[in-house]
């Protein structure tokens, strides 16, 4: 595989994805399920944070321990579906910003149409972890990714739960230089771009719209 592709094999990952992909779940326990899986990828995908040394006074001593140094982090989901895993990562790294990019799947031509792009200021200064439960494609993440380089952005990871073997070739092919990680290499695309057997429509599971 890819050097820049990390699957994340975690047994509590795949054992909660597993419940993810369930027809039989319902909204409740699917967002939460969203929600656990992107705070457990959240701490894989944040391993590199550097870290840098500081002194303290426990109650017993002083001590050199650690803080995280350096790049500030922000979270960008892809609307919608991408929202159900901002708690998560928050959670693992609370002072992060949250930005949002809106896109849709246009069902006809099935290509990403942008409706809303809110970023933090300092987004340029920041490491950007981009989320999205879904890579099916790929459109609407290599988009996604495009837009936030365009703010100036120069270091970009891309989270996602379940990816199809075209978005991820599309992806490392369009922005070579993004650390994507998943949780599921599925098997591939279905005529209408579903992946299979992956877990159905996310956002629609998410917010209950179908
Ligand atoms: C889904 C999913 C991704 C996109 C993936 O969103 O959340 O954003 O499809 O497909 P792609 O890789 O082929 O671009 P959708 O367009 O259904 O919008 P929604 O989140 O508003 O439901
Ligand atoms: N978006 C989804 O929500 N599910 C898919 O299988 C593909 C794109």
């Amino acid at each position: 595989m890819n050097k820049n592709i990390s699957l994340l094999s975690h047994p509590l990952i795949q054992h909660k994805l597993t419940l993810l992909r369930d027809k039989q779940t319902g909204g409740k326990e699917f967002r939460e399920m969203v929600g656990e899986i992107a705070m457990l990828m959240c701490y894989e995908a944040t391993r590199d944070l550097p870290l840098q040394e500081v002194e303290i006074e426990t109650p017993v001593a002083l001590a050199k321990a650690q803080v995280i140094s350096g790049k500030k982090l922000a979270f960008v989901p892809i609307l919608r579906a991408g929202l159900g895993m901002v708690d998560g990562v928050l959670r693992m790294v609370p002072a992060a910003k949250v930005g949002h990019i809106g896109l849709y799947r246009d069902p006809e031509s099935l290509h990403p149409v942008d409706y809303y792009v809110k970023l933090p200021d300092d987004i340029r200064e920041r490491e950007v972890i981009v989320l999205d439960p879904m890579l099916a494609t790929g459109g609407s993440a290599v988009e996604a990714i495009s837009v936030i380089k365009k703010h100036g952005v120069r270091h970009i990871k891309f989270m996602c739960i379940i990816a199809a073997p075209e978005g991820l070739k599309t992806l490392s092919e369009a922005h070579p230089d993004v650390q994507v990680f998943c949780a599921a290499l599925d098997d591939y695309l279905n005529d209408h771009c579903y992946i299979v057997p992956g877990l159905g429509d996310a956002g629609d599971r998410l917010f209950g719209t179908k």
